[in-house]
């Protein structure tokens, strides 16, 4: 199910595609406005394939946006310098109307995907992904990137019907948009919920559970085979529940996770994560000491190593190249 090169420890890195690469930054410089370069399937290709063939990963991810899709709905969205994504805010049931769009915009996306997994060997994964939808719906209601998450959870504390209204929306979308990318080849679907944590009780259950496990058992019906991840970001005791009740292939954990939680989740899934970012900011002789701590934990067995959170922009490449080494390097 699960193959890997010469059975060492699968590695990935999530944003492997991005600013800390000087070939990324050349590509990217040719477009302005950067949905716009997300819907360009040449650059899409190229910029998917540069982290493997620099660092020789065991999975690809096809370069977009979780963003992309309420975009391409018609939603206005648009990404800002130095700012980040700036979107039309949801406020009321009228506001639906501005969501009709036939999304073929995302064609190009499905392209792009044929494309790289013809060019990509057997051996590399591809992986697609989307945005939960409560991740999704916390952007669309508060508008742009945020701090405290106090508009769009005082929206779902006193809009609770027209706030499930939006998430089934956003779910059955998202349904389309990952069954479109399995179907043009990728290997693996990767849930990205990144505010999955700013909620609790209820609220979790209902926005980010339910629809979670609506979109896995409708991807299972129509792709059996297919492996499902899902990365409810800083869920803290709630991990557990979504794993139980969700049923995703391969969770993906938060450097906030105890190494003990997920040598005891990897008995039922694969689990996926969760070194510190910002320890790719260090030297090499930190770096070696937290991979071997998780080396020696967790290699060997339904582990697939990855950071907790995205890669960052001021990460040194040498730093990747040393990490993908050592992790290589390590016999389990
Ligand atoms: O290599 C890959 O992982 C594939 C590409 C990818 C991007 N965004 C490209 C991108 C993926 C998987 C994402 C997911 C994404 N996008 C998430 C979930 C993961 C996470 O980091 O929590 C979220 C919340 C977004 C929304 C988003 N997109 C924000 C908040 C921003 C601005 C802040 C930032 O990180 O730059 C983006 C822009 C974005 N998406 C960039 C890239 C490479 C930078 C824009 C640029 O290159 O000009």
């Amino acid at each position: 199910m699960l193959r890997t090169k010469k059975d060492k420890t699968p590695i990935w890195i999530m944003r492997q595609a991005g600013r800390y690469l000087p070939e990324y930054l050349n590509v990217r410089k040719s477009v302005s406005d950067f949905l716009e370069f997300c819907y360009d399937k040449t650059k899409v290709v190229e910029v998917t394939l540069q982290p493997i063939r620099r660092f020789g990963f065991d999975a690809a991810i096809i370069f977009s946006d979780i963003l992309v899709l309420p975009h391409a709905l018609g939603w206005g969205v648009r990404f800002e310098e130095n700012i980040g994504p700036i979107l039309q805010q949801f406020k009321s049931n009228n506001d639906f109307a501005d969501l009709k769009e036939n999304p073929s915009k995302l064609e190009e996306i499905y392209h792009a995907i044929k494309i790289v997994r013809e060019k990509l060997d057997k051996d590399t994964f591809l992986i697609g992904f989307a945005g939960s939808p409560w991740t999704v719906a916390s952007y669309m209601l508060e508008g742009r990137g945020k701090q405290d998450f106090s508009v769009s959870k005082k929206f779902v504390y006193e809009n609770w019907d027209l706030t499930k209204k939006l998430i089934d929306f956003i779910t059955e979308k998202t349904i389309l948009h990952l069954a479109a990318q399995a179907e043009a080849g990728v290997d693996v679907l990767q849930l990205f919920d990144s505010w999955a944590g700013v909620l609790s009780g209820r609220e979790y259950e209902e926005l980010v559970i339910k629809p979670t496990i609506k979109i896995v058992t409708n991807l299972k019906k129509l792709f059996p085979e297919i492996l499902i991840t899902g990365f409810p970001r800083a869920s803290g005791f709630m991990y557990e529940k979504y794993i139980k009740n969700t049923k995703i292939d391969i969770i993906g954990v938060d450097q906030f996770v105890p190494i003990e939680q997920m040598k005891k989740w990897r008995e039922k899934v694969i689990v996926q994560g969760n070194l510190d970012p910002v320890i790719l900011l260090t030297d090499k002789k930190s770096i070696a000491a937290k991979a071997d701590h998780i080396l020696e934990n967790l290699a060997g067995k339904n582990f697939i190593f990855n950071l907790g959170h995205g890669i960052l922009p001021s990460t040194p490449i040498e730093n990747v190249e040393f990490l993908v080494n050592h992790v290589r390097q390590y016999k389990s």
